[in-house]
């Protein structure tokens, strides 16, 4: 195949997140998500951030104004006057804000990299005052995340819902589900065969060919455990009391202690010192990243918050100790092995989000499968960061051949490259704008 003309590319993605725009943030595709989400605006910054540098800026400083009052980021700042702010009542906390409607649930914590993106394409004393500016929101959204949800200081938080893993239905979150919170009516749906009926209540299939999304089973089970918790007005030491289901997610812990590190990189760059306390609770989240590794399966795993067992399911997630930077070079070298490997994540058009040889595994069903753009970014940034620069540079032009020979679609099958789910998807175009312009 012919090598895609790089800039026709990167004017066509800019048009993307044109359409997407809505002045102050983007949102990541029209009609699907028509608000604002936490991590997709971190990953639309790191893209824009070379087209428009105040732009890049604007979307992330417009992620404050959904900030809670105890330093909680919410995954999503809904659009004025949306319905959904009776589905997700993020007003029901005390702590959420009184001029915007958020959800309650939190995300990745993407913002400390983005931020250290941004920071890159400034001059030093612009970039003191755009740190400085940060800085505070930063540091009361991490601290919050080591209060709320690292309750017992083990170094590892915890997440109460799948949506704030932002991989929604990988397998380890469907099989914890299924252990721990699936309610009898969705059991009963399931086995009566009638879990047809749940598309009648669905917005997301109507937009997108069922087959893409998660199966109507887990959309009801993920349903069940939203208004349970947002019926404890998202107090989460109140849910922890009565439930089983709360996972030390893989994914976000790995992207936590990177963001910690970018943190401290900000501090220093402004001449301030982290407060001591959580200075020591980032030291300690390194540490207990190898909690998470799993001797017999030589693999990285979630763990359950309350019984401490792995969920001994491979996902995307399994790779990402690599973007953590906290794991040692031979550690590394065996992901990266794992990574090419063909039955597991050596696909034609990696990398998928789950394994070849898993039995979720189905080519464009959402988060079980399909090769998705962020965290083929994710994981380039930790290829480089030990030294595999090769196979770095391969998977960033293998994405960009993905993506300018099927659009800038919401993911992709790992089989033929084939587009799936929403089309002029925000973080596709503006990250393989990345990949294309560092
Ligand atoms: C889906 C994804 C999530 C993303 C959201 C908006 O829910 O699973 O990660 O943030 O869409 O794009």
């Amino acid at each position: 195949m012919p090598k895609p003309d790089e800039q026709e590319l990167v004017k066509d993605l800019y048009k993307v997140l044109k359409i997407n725009d809505r002045k102050l943030w983007t949102i990541p595709a029209a009609n699907l998500y028509p608000h604002q989400w936490l991590w997709d605006s971190c990953f639309i910054a790191i893209g824009l951030r070379h087209l428009d540098v105040d732009r890049a800026k604007t979307e992330l400083t417009s992620l404050l104004r959904g900030q809670w009052s105890n330093g909680m980021l919410p995954h999503i700042i809904l659009t004025l006057g949306s319905r959904d702010k009776e589905v997700e009542r993020g007003y029901l906390n005390p702590y959420s804000p009184h001029d915007v409607a958020t959800s309650g649930l939190t995300q990745p914590p993407m913002l400390a990299e983005a931020v250290v993106q941004i920071g890159k394409k400034l001059r030093s004393a612009e970039r003191r005052t755009w740190y400085a500016q940060m800085y505070p929101h930063l540091l009361s959204y991490h601290r919050w995340l080591y209060h709320d949800r690292d309750p017992h200081n083990e170094g590892l938080v915890l997440l109460l819902h799948p949506y704030e893993s932002g991989l929604d239905n990988t397998p380890p979150w469907i099989s914890e589900m299924r252990k721990h919170s699936m309610p009898w009516w969705v059991s009963a749906i399931e086995s009566l065969h009638l879990d047809g009926l749940v598309n009648l209540f669905r917005r997301d299939t109507k937009q997108v060919p069922p087959g893409q999304r998660m199966s109507n089973v887990e959309a009801a089970a993920y349903w069940a455990v939203l208004r349970r918790i947002r019926r404890k007005a998202y107090n989460s030491e109140a849910i922890l009391s009565r439930s089983l289901f709360s996972v030390e997610d893989l994914a976000f812990n790995c992207i936590f202690i990177r963001a910690n590190e970018c943190l401290e990189q900000i501090a220093k760059a402004i001449g301030k010192e982290l407060p001591a306390d959580l200075g020591q609770r980032i030291k300690k989240s390194r540490e207990a990243l190898d909690q998470l590794w799993d001797d017999q399966h030589s693999e990285y795993f979630s763990r359950s918050f309350v019984s401490h067992k792995l969920i001994e399911e491979p996902s995307i997630a399994t790779l990402l100790p690599l973007y953590s930077g906290a794991i040692s070079k031979e550690r590394a070298q065996h992901l990266v092995n794992m990574l090419k490997k063909r039955r597991t994540f050596g696909a034609s058009w990696p990398v998928p989000s789950v394994p070849l040889n898993s039995s979720y595994f189905d080519a464009h069903k959402y988060w079980q499968g399909p090769t998705w753009v962020n965290t083929n970014w994710l994981i380039i940034e930790g290829l480089k960061r030990y030294g595999f620069n090769e196979e770095a540079a391969a998977l960033r032009d293998r994405t960009v051949e993905m993506v300018a020979k099927s659009g800038p679609y919401e993911y992709f099958s790992p089989l033929d490259g084939s587009p799936a789910g929403a089309e002029n998807f925000s973080w596709t175009a503006a990250l393989t704008i990345d990949l294309l312009k560092s």
